[in-house]
């Protein structure tokens, strides 16, 4: 047996929020030590993100650290000394599924027990489940949080020199640490953090535990890396936030996200995408910002999660179906190109049939492009998960199916007007269903299988669409 060193999360800690006014946020750069450095001699490394674009960026981090130890990237974890699993802990069944990997990853450690298995992301955030994993996956050699990501070189570095069984999870957030080292997983476009954590408390959300308080990054730090990505020949960037309306509250600005917006615009990068955006902290200015510039993709994702007052009141979104249809309305008359995507969750606590008929009815008016929809799932140490619940998980599936079927419909008939138009794709690489073809979005955000006879990856081409399906469309090149 390993020695054992633990610092575990703790939920109440996790929940506290500092009432002080000038609580300011810190903000530091990473350094990493000389003996880290060479750590990874000779060795290779592999990184399974699960989750939301986030986690992705933060993947690119985690890779970034392991290169600049010295590791060289392994497709598959069967070749690599260091297997990372950055995890996503927003649903069970999200939990579940790395449970499952580590799991089948095992016998790696029987085979080459000096091959270390590492997890981070929101699951380590959660004592229960750190608590479930080292009792089923006593192997695991290092868990880190959220917060102390940049610690990683350093935590590696003791876990493999000392041998030891390494927990360190911080409840509350520190610093943010800037310059990052990072690997962009794409050259086509580029994922920008520009703000950490979520305030605002969905009474069925894990999020404002695991990744802590609001905390925007400075717009110079922003802009900067925006510039890079541009200047590296990256076409789009994602703007990244639990909340994106809410940048800049922390740093006093009164319209944070309208003013890095338009500076992020102002750069003249090509495309410019985020997500996600809540409709609480939403300001008209960003609608007419997205109106006036070219360069902001007409496309919003925006979050609904229930079409009824009664279960949106209870999962605390402070707003109303209303409230949401006046601002849809008013994008719609803005913007009329725009199209929209939500996110929806069924099967709510105490979600009555006639609550969720209100969010059909929505779904009706709003005529989403595409929605992401999502079974209820409890979160433990969250309000939602002791309201009682007394409605079948059969009554919650077909309510689900119901729901997706007639999404699937309205997105189908939507995307027939798109046959024979010519729109602009952003290649960004092969196909996944065929790869002779190609892959890439529009302007609106509508993904395309398309064939071209030149080498177009990172391009912005013409396509003609031949074919239209739910959610996805397929086209050709118009030659040069
Ligand atoms: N159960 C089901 N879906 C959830 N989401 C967040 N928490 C839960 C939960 N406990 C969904 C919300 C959110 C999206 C990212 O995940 O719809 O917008
Ligand atoms: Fe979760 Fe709500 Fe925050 Fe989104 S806004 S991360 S759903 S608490």
């Amino acid at each position: 047996m390993k020695n054992k060193d633990y610092l575990m999360p703790d939920l109440k800690l996790e929940k506290k929020r500092s009432l002080k006014k000038d609580n300011a946020t810190n903000y530091r750069d990473f350094q990493m030590s000389l003996e880290a450095n060479r750590l990874g001699q000779d060795k290779k490394y592999f990184v399974k993100t699960y989750g939301c674009q986030a986690n992705v960026r933060d993947g690119e981090s985690l890779s970034g650290m392991l290169e600049m130890m010295g590791f060289t990237y392994a497709e598959v974890p069967e070749k690599a000394n260091v297997i990372l699993f950055n995890t996503c802990a927003i649903r069970r069944a999200a939990e579940e599924k790395v449970i499952a990997e580590i799991g089948n990853l095992k016998y790696l450690k029987r085979e080459k027990p000096d091959t270390i298995f590492a997890l981070c992301g929101c699951m380590a955030q959660e004592k229960d489940v750190v608590e479930e994993l080292l009792q089923k996956h006593p192997q695991i050699d290092l868990i880190f949080g959220t917060h102390n990501l940049y610690r990683f070189p350093s935590l590696l570095q003791e876990v493999m020199l000392k041998k030891i069984q390494k927990v360190e999870v911080y409840s509350q957030e520190g610093e943010v640490v800037e310059a990052l080292p990072v690997k962009r997983s794409m050259s086509a476009k580029g994922f920008v953090n520009i703000m950490y954590g979520c305030d605002k408390f969905c009474t069925y959300c894990i999020v404002p535990y695991t990744r802590g308080k609001e905390r925007s990054r400075r717009m110079k730090d922003i802009l900067d890396e925006v510039l890079d990505l541009k200047q590296s020949g990256r076409k789009e960037v994602v703007l990244l936030g639990q909340n994106v309306n809410a940048y800049g509250k922390d740093l006093h600005m009164e319209d944070g996200f309208t003013d890095l917006l338009r500076a992020v615009s102002d750069t003249g990068i090509e495309r410019i995408r985020f997500y996600t955006s809540h409709p609480r902290d939403y300001h008209s200015s960003l609608i007419d910002l997205m109106a006036e510039r070219k360069n902001i993709m007409p496309f919003l994702h925006f979050p609904v999660q229930s079409g009824s007052n009664d279960v949106l009141r209870r999962m605390a979104r402070g707003y109303t179906v209303e409230h949401y249809i006046s601002l849809y309305n008013e994008m719609i008359q803005k913007v009329p190109n725009i199209t929209f995507t939500t996110d929806i969750i069924v099967g709510f606590p105490g979600e009555s049939e006639a609550d969720f008929e209100k969010t059909m009815s929505l779904v009706e008016h709003c005529q989403y492009d595409m929605a992401y929809t999502f079974l209820y799932s409890a979160r433990l140490g969250t309000p939602a998960a002791s309201m009682p619940d007394f409605i079948s998980k059969e009554v919650k599936k077909e309510r689900l199916q119901r729901l997706n079927q007639r999404l699937r419909d309205i997105a189908a008939e939507k995307n027939k007007t798109y046959l024979h138009k010519v729109v602009k794709v952003l290649c960004e690489g092969a196909s996944k269903k065929n790869n002779e073809m190609y892959a890439g979005y529009t302007e609106d955000n509508k993904l395309v299988n398309f064939s071209c006879s030149w080498n177009c990856l990172d391009e912005i081409v013409d396509v003609e669409i031949t074919e239209t399906h739910s959610y996805t469309l397929n086209g050709r090149v118009l030659e040069k």
